[in-house]
């Protein structure tokens, strides 16, 4: 049938040239629960992207999603939204960001999710390397260590096109509770946690420092039991606990998840190579030998991973390291994939 409003168009406009569809700056978010929309928000609300595709298995959701931050566009830099169920409408994704599963519940911890998502992830990585060959992946479900390294198999892809947003999340958890403790800004306190994404994530105590003064040099126990000021206690194990209480509050986290995932996308995009505390294949880093994905300071830009950075960790905290990977290898192995 005729578009009825193909005669008001052609009277409006005179044609000079076919339109052309060129992308540069897309971005794919599989997976639109409260992750993947927030991340979507917030690559919308920065400009960060001139194409969001979105992709889920929830058709009517899906479109509603679409349709919510389409009628936003007027509000934005100039961006394409797009939706569907069909993964076709991915190609040519510069970079996968991969949202989808199940979250855990009240109390479950992150590993004991994983071959449920396990098996949503066989569906969805071959399509999205399938459409678009040359992106890179991003992935943000839960494990996300384990799930990073299925997505680094599943895609074949080479492994600096493949990371988790690991303990990106973790590191801006800690900063903030820093920033709280010493009454400074969040982005004046400088820390890094590392490890997994999770109950055994290791704080760099070693060199958590404001501008340059190491509070370890001020403060040798900071970060151990002898440390009669508790900070590992005040501090990193109230990150590791903050999602579980998150999620018993709001049933969810998705914010701060969304603008990390941000920060991440514009270092892509604008290959600004920024440091970033992402999930990485740790084969060959700080002793260790499996390909585990863990996260470690990486030097992130538009061709993916591109430097780790050698961190100079306390003999006490490569050994946590180990530990993790050793648990995290554990799990890789009993996956069916
Ligand atoms: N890495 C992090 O720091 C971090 C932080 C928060 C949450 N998460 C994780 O992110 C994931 C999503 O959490 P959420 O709160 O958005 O969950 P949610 O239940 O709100 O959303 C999940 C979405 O995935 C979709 N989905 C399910 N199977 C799919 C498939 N095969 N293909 C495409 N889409 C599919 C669902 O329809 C739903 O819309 C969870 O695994 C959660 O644990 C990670």
């Amino acid at each position: 049938m005729a578009d009825p409003m193909a005669t008001t168009i052609k009277e409006v406009f005179s044609e000079v040239s076919p339109i052309v569809e060129t992308s540069h700056a897309k971005v794919t978010v599989v997976g639109v629960g409260q992750v993947g929309m927030a991340c979507a928000y917030s690559i919308l609300q920065q400009n960060l992207a001139n194409e969001i595709c979105l992709v889920d298995v929830v058709a009517d959701k899906l479109k509603g999603e679409m349709m919510d931050l389409q009628h936003g566009l007027a509000f934005t830099r100039h961006c394409v939204v797009k939706a569907d169920t069909d993964y076709s409408i991915t190609a040519g994704s510069k970079l996968c960001v991969i949202t989808a599963g199940a979250r855990q519940r009240e109390g479950e911890t992150r590993l004991s999710l994983v071959q449920r998502n396990v098996e949503i992830f066989k569906g969805i990585v071959p399509k999205l390397v399938q459409y678009s060959p040359d992106t890179l992946i991003l992935v943000v479900s839960n494990p996300v260590d384990v799930l990073t390294y299925v997505t680094w198999k599943l895609s074949g892809l080479p492994r600096e096109r493949v990371f988790g947003s690991g303990t990106n999340l973790d590191s801006a958890r800690f900063r903030f509770l820093l920033s709280e403790k010493l009454n400074i800004a969040p982005s004046s306190c400088h820390g890094w946690i590392i490890g997994e994404h999770g109950d055994s994530s290791v704080a760099v105590w070693s060199g958590v420092n404001v501008a340059g003064v190491t509070l370890h040099d001020v403060n040798p126990n900071i970060g151990e039991k002898a440390d009669n000021e508790n900070w590992e206690a005040d501090i990193h194990q109230r990150v590791i606990d903050s999602a579980y209480e998150i999620i018993k509050l709001k049933g969810y986290t998705s914010w701060a998840i969304g603008l990390s995932v941000a920060k991440i996308v514009q270092g892509i995009f604008s290959n600004s190579r920024n440091v970033y505390a992402l999930s990485t294949n740790v084969n060959g880093f700080h002793g260790l030998t499996d390909d585990v994905y863990l996260s470690l300071p990486v030097v992130l830009g538009a061709s993916g991973i591109t430097h780790v950075v050698k961190q100079n960790l306390a003999s006490h905290e490569v050994e946590k390291l180990h530990k993790s990977s050793r648990a995290l290898l554990e799990v890789q192995n009993g996956l069916t994939m």
